[in-house]
């Protein structure tokens, strides 16, 4: 329980990375395959990942993103996609584990179907719920990274339309935002964390 709130109390967006070290691909395959368990409306994960970890393209990413430094330093960027057509493309596959693991009888799933693609038609709500349930699955990826001893920083600095062209993402995909990953610099000091709103300031319990 305590480490579990350490993870989430002591996250910080990592300013300075270590340059000098890298992360194994299949590290970050397991990082990115424990975060997708994240939820998502009707379990439909409309979200894609491109991993930017090559030298060169990392410096190709920077400039894109307003030469942030961090991204070159970085030992990788995820660039987080939120898919709006993903209404239509993954529920098929979401409807098949439901009918073999018995959440749906059979007959059950034309109408659901159905009933999952209406929500998906109305471009701005599926937009919505591409970049909300994303947005969830960008969060426990930088949590999950801590538990595996990196850092991570969140970013919505680029130019978004030069990154499309840069990976080849389809119009209809967006990116909420790119995510640096890597081992924090040991040389470097973060200034203490920002002021946070205190409950009574956000919320109110009725
Ligand atoms: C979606 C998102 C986009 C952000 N974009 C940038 C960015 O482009 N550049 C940057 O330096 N920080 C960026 N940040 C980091 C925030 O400034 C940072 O989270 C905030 O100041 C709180 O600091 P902390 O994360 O260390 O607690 C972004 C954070 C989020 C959640």
């Amino acid at each position: 329980m305590k480490e579990c709130l350490k993870l989430i109390t002591e996250r910080r967006s990592i300013t300075f990375f270590d340059p000098n070290r890298e992360i194994p691909d299949e590290l970050i395959k397991e990082i990115l395959e424990v975060s997708a368990t994240a939820p998502s409306g009707y379990n439909l994960q409309p979200w894609e990942v491109i991993v930017v970890k090559d030298k060169n393209k990392k410096k190709e990413l920077m400039e894109i993103c307003y030469n942030q430094k961090k991204v070159e330093e970085a030992s990788a960027n995820i660039v987080l996609i939120a898919n709006t057509r993903a209404g239509f493309e993954h529920v098929d596959k979401v409807l098949q584990s439901w009918e073999e693991l018995g959440y749906i009888r059979p007959e059950a799933k034309e109408a659901l179907k159905e009933q999952i693609i209406t929500g998906w038609q109305d471009p701005q709500r599926a937009l919505r719920k591409a970049i909300r349930d994303t947005a969830l699955f960008g969060m426990t990826i930088m949590i999950t990274a801590r538990a595996y001893g990196l850092e991570t920083h969140p970013m919505e600095g680029y130019d978004e339309q030069k990154l499309k062209n840069f990976l080849g993402i389809e119009d209809y995909k967006v990116i909420p935002m790119v995510i640096a990953i890597g081992y924090k610099n040991p040389s470097k000091e973060l200034l203490p964390r920002a002021y946070r709103f205190k409950f009574e300031e956000f919320g109110r319990i009725i």
